[in-house]
């Protein structure tokens, strides 16, 4: 069992997320790009982080034609990330054109994983915005199933699916989980969150942590916290 924290960096530049992670001066944190850092530096911060020594959950959720996103994906492998994802809305096809574009030729490829539905998305929202029926889980779930079913390893979703995503597709199927409060912390614009300690207890494998890392007074202290609840 590889369970780990990721820190989400959702930092504007390359000055700001050096000055943070240089902060953490005994160890090595598993780290996440996402969309602001990288539109903003580009592959080059990817390059950097990974040859300071990090592990690299890019997260830039791809969900386009699958001929689109098998080319995008071929791109995104030839960085040393650990991880990327896309959203599991765009279809198994999309799914499919995605694990072929992101296979190396020489079979090795970064672990892929499907976002189920966001973890800021209500279920009012769901039914009244996104006209999908049904409860969250049952999304969820459906969703889960179908980026097994492409040949994915895993799913974004939120800690209190995890349990039953792994009903659903099996242990060794992975769930990433951001939507991680500490038990006094902000929730912000998170909806469906809760603990390190909890997250465990329900099965995730790795949790996302942003905010209460990165905006702690003390973010090395956060960052251990939360090894120390969920690890
Ligand atoms: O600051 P916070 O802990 O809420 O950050 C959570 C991180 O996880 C953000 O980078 C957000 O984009 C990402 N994320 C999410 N929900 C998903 C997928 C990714 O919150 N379903």
């Amino acid at each position: 069992m590889n369970r780990d924290v990721i820190i989400a960096c959702d930092f504007a530049s390359a000055e700001e997320t050096y000055a943070f992670l240089d902060r953490f001066t005994e160890e090595k944190p598993f780290v996440k790009i996402g969309m602001e850092l990288y539109y903003a530096e580009g592959p080059a911060i990817v390059r950097e982080l990974h040859q300071r020594g990090h592990k690299i959950f890019l997260d830039l959720k791809l969900h386009d034609i699958p001929n689109t996103v098998e080319k995008a994906m071929a791109v995104l492998s030839r960085l040393e990330v650990e991880m990327v994802n896309l959203h599991a809305a765009g279809t198994k096809a999309m799914m499919e054109a995605a694990l072929r574009g992101l296979t190396r030729a020489d079979g090795t490829r970064p672990i892929l994983l499907a976002v189920t539905q966001l973890t800021s998305t209500s279920e009012e929202r769901m039914h009244d915005e996104l006209l999908i029926g049904g409860t969250i889980s049952d999304c969820v779930c459906h969703y889960a199933r179908m980026a097994k079913e492409a040949g994915l390893d895993g799913v974004v979703c939120s800690p209190l699916e995890a349990g039953m995503v792994k009903e659903h597709c099996g242990a060794e199927f992975l769930t990433v989980t951001p939507g991680i409060r500490f038990a006094d912390g902000k929730v912000g614009d998170q909806v469906r969150v809760t603990t390190p300690a909890r997250a465990r207890e329900i099965g995730s494998d790795y949790i996302v942590v942003g905010r209460p890392i990165t905006a702690a007074e003390d973010p090395v202290a956060a960052y251990r916290k939360c090894v120390k609840e969920f690890v």
